[in-house]
């Protein structure tokens, strides 16, 4: 007979309560896949979009009804089995990475292809590793323009990504303005931030200085918007948004961009452990903090899930099965 686990499960988009919990079997790995009994899955945003369905690239392989049952991407745990052409882990090895093409993080096993995962730095708790693959990888890489003497601006900036890019940019000598609702102001300006702006009260483009680099982790704006805010040469990235305007800053960013001497575009993240790998280290050697705001019990997915829907969430929030 089948083993089976709790997973927490929704079978269309809707609101927190749509999650419920149900009793399925225990996945299988098969060719490269690993079985990861769960330690930790910490909540991204694109969690909260593939659990309402918008934007509409949340919608990708299920546009009526989502396509995968369980949700949660950065995982943390021990390989519990493996597929038989596994090469890199072995049975008890302590590992954590970014499940997005799978999800299935808020269950007690998730099935991961190996290649997504990395083995767990000694140093930090399950909890802590969980909240690395993603909003690591979407720093590092949005931050990487960040210079000595740079005025870098970040939207979006109190929630996971934007924790790690405010350090960051502090680390290379920017200066930094975050921006984010108003009962984020203090957790930023604790990461270091220089200027803080409560976007529900007032408009970066218009509030402040040019910017040398702006990352857009939350993108409402058009390309002439964002081409106001930047200073001469500056680039402006954003990661997500409404699909709608990711487009309009891929096409009419582009043109704008090369029109006055400025880049306006979308970042396309690369994800996978040797994204990440660099967050981890500098986790690791306590050099960047990771920021936990909450952690809940498995069985409280939905719960998680509404707190960090309704804003409330200060850098990271964690679920946590067994
Ligand atoms: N390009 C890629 O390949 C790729 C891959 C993965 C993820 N992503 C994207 O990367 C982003 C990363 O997000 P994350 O996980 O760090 O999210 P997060 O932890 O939820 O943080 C996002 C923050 O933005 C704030 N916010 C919402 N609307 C805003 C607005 N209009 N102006 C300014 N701030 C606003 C949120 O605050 P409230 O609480 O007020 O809403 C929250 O604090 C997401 O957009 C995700 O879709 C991109």
């Amino acid at each position: 007979m089948d083993r089976t686990m709790k997973a927490m499960l929704y079978d269309r988009y809707g609101p927190p309560d749509v999650v419920r919990v149900g009793d399925v079997p225990v996945p299988e790995p098969v060719g490269a896949q690993v079985l990861v009994k769960m330690s930790a899955t910490s909540i991204n945003l694109t969690d909260w979009e593939g659990l309402t369905g918008s934007p509409a690239y949340a919608r990708i392989g299920g546009i009526r009804r989502p396509a995968k049952k369980t949700l949660g991407s950065d995982i943390s745990g021990v390989v519990e089995a493996v597929g038989p052409e596994v090469q890199e882990f072995t049975v008890g090895d302590a590992v954590y990475g970014d499940n997005l093409a799978r999800m299935g993080g808020f269950a007690e096993y998730a099935v991961a292809s190996e290649r997504v995962l990395a083995s767990k730095p000694p140093g930090l708790t399950h909890v802590e590793a969980s909240t690395i693959p993603q909003a690591g990888a979407i720093a590092l890489q949005g931050m990487v323009r960040a210079a000595d003497g740079k005025r870098v601006l970040i939207n979006g900036a109190g929630g996971g990504s934007g924790a790690f890019a405010i350090q960051l940019a502090k680390r290379a000598g920017a200066y930094v303005t975050a921006v984010d609702n108003g009962g984020k102001l203090d957790f930023m300006n604790s990461l270091g931030a220089d200027e803080v702006v409560d976007y529900t009260k007032n408009d970066f483009v218009t509030s402040t200085e040019p910017h040398d680099l702006i990352l857009d982790l939350v993108a409402t704006r058009s390309p002439l918007a964002c081409k106001r805010a930047l200073a001469p040469g500056g680039v402006y990235r954003c990661v997500g948004g409404p699909a709608r305007v990711l487009l309009g800053m891929a096409i009419g960013g582009l043109i704008l961009g090369r029109l006055s001497d400025r880049s306006i575009g979308v970042l396309g993240v690369k994800m996978g452990p040797t994204h990440f790998a660099g967050m981890a280290e500098l986790c690791s050697g306590k050099e960047i903090a990771i920021h936990v705001d909450r952690v809940f019990d498995l069985a409280d997915v939905a719960e998680a899930l509404a707190y960090v829907g309704a804003g409330k969430a200060r850098g990271k929030v964690v679920v946590t099965s067994g």
